[in-house]
């Protein structure tokens, strides 16, 4: 890592949490830790053990979203810490696990059951963190809550087809999110609430797919979570329920 990102448009103090401990997640838990902005970050996995590199201040829970109660345990968790919620990262997500999923390349490959566990994971986790942890945001003071998402969640780009249970579980995941945001826009008003995609990174999840990648087009996670952390930063009020780029460029529903 070089430059600390200050992360300067969140007030001092406070708690951030990033829910998903792989690449992206704990490079952006690397990235947040290092700005020194919040007096507490929580992280999560499965299994509730500190990736390699984490920083000695990361707080590790463990969170399984096909268990809600583990959720409610992370929410009783926050509350009982005491420090306003500023930031909420959601960088969970699967594209391929072992023999039972992967990406579908045409119709005979749909399997209902592969459709069931990718948006139980995709879409419906961030869904049952917002459900858990937006009651806590805030309510004048600005915070984020953001999902990673995917650019192939874009129904309005998707020109190449394939992938159904992850690109439509994205697209749902941006439609929630999307709900989210016009639900705390009454609650919450102060928060914002948005979808990002972190560019094509070098982690588990696309090594598979890395082949065709240009190079200079493959990130690593710890410049992708640099530059999705300069977005959040510089969201406003305005940009709550949109879908944004790791270079701040909005991306078609
Ligand atoms: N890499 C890319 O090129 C790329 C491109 C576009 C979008 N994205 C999105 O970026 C996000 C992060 O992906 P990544 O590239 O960092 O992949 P990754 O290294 O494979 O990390 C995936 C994360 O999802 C978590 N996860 C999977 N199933 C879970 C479950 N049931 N409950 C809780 N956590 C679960 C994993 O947790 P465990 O550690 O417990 O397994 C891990 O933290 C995903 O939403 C992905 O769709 C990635």
């Amino acid at each position: 890592m070089q430059d600390v990102l200050p992360l300067s448009s969140f007030a001092d103090g406070g708690l951030a949490v990033v829910v998903g401990a792989g690449g992206i997640g704990s490079a952006l838990a690397t990235r947040i830790a290092a700005s020194r902005r919040f007096d507490k970050l929580v992280l999560t996995s499965r299994s509730g053990e500190p990736p390699p590199d984490a920083a000695p201040s990361v707080q590790m829970r463990s969170l399984d979203l096909l268990d809600e109660s583990s959720i409610e345990d992370l929410a009783a968790y926050i509350s009982g810490l005491d420090e306003p919620l500023r930031l909420v990262i959601c960088a969970t997500g699967i594209l391929h696990c072992g023999e039972d999923i992967s990406p579908e390349r045409r119709l005979e490959d749909i399997s209902s059951s592969q459709l069931a566990r990718v948006f139980a994971v995709n879409a419906f986790g961030p869904l049952l963190i917002a459900k858990h942890l937006a009651p806590l945001l805030p309510r004048r003071e600005r915070s984020v809550f953001a999902a990673i998402s995917a650019r192939v969640g874009s129904i309005g780009d998707n020109r190449l087809g394939g992938w159904y249970a992850y690109r439509a579980s994205k697209a749902a995941l941006n439609q929630f999110l999307r709900c989210v945001s016009i639900e705390l826009g009454r609650r919450v008003p102060a928060a914002i609430v948005t979808a990002l995609h972190p560019g094509t990174v070098d982690t588990a999840l696309s090594s598979p797919f890395q082949a065709g990648v240009p190079e200079k087009q493959l990130f690593s996670a710890d410049h992708s979570a640099a530059r999705l952390l300069e977005v959040v930063d510089g969201l406003g009020p305005e940009d709550s329920g949109g879908f944004f780029a790791w270079d701040g460029s909005p991306i078609p529903w």
